[in-house]
């Protein structure tokens, strides 16, 4: 069915001017933007949107790096979209992310690691309720 999913282009790809690579990436993988916008997160916006992650060793570091450039927040739709976007991002850590992935292109380490998206439709609703109005979304 179609859905939505909520990803982020990481301060390591707008730094290398990639917003356009990676949508495209999205986009031939069979998903549409139906939301963008650019921003520079404030370190309780990270610090938030991660607080999941909060008691690992890499949450610090996560956090000033996802605050230490701009980052492009998108809405994602397609079929099966959650699934669709994990498939074309590839595994986190890039070094075992599958050619043809965005992570096996562009990514830089386990941290900078040029895209992040929602791993579940439930987390995927919390994540878009997190960055973006309803009014905001035009599918
Ligand atoms: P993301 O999918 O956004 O979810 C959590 C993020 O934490 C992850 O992508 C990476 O950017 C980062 N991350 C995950 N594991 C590690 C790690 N071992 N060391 C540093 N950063 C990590």
């Amino acid at each position: 069915a179609v859905s939505r999913t909520f990803s982020i282009i990481k301060p390591d790809a707008t730094r290398r001017n990639l917003t356009g690579a990676v949508t495209k990436m999205l986009e031939e993988a069979g998903l549409r933007v139906v939301a963008s916008k650019r921003l520079l997160l404030t370190e309780e916006q990270a610090g938030g949107f991660y607080e999941v992650h909060k008691e690992r060793p890499f949450y610090g570091e996560l956090v000033e790096f996802m605050t230490s450039g701009p980052v492009v927040v998108q809405v994602l739709e397609g079929e099966d979209a959650v699934k669709r976007n994990r498939d074309v991002m590839g595994a986190t850590n890039p070094a075992d992310a599958d050619e043809g992935t965005i992570r096996k292109a562009f990514a830089e380490s386990i941290e900078a690691n040029t895209v992040h998206g929602s791993d579940s439709d439930e987390n995927a609703a919390t994540e878009i309720a997190f960055f973006f109005n309803d009014d905001e979304i035009v599918g």
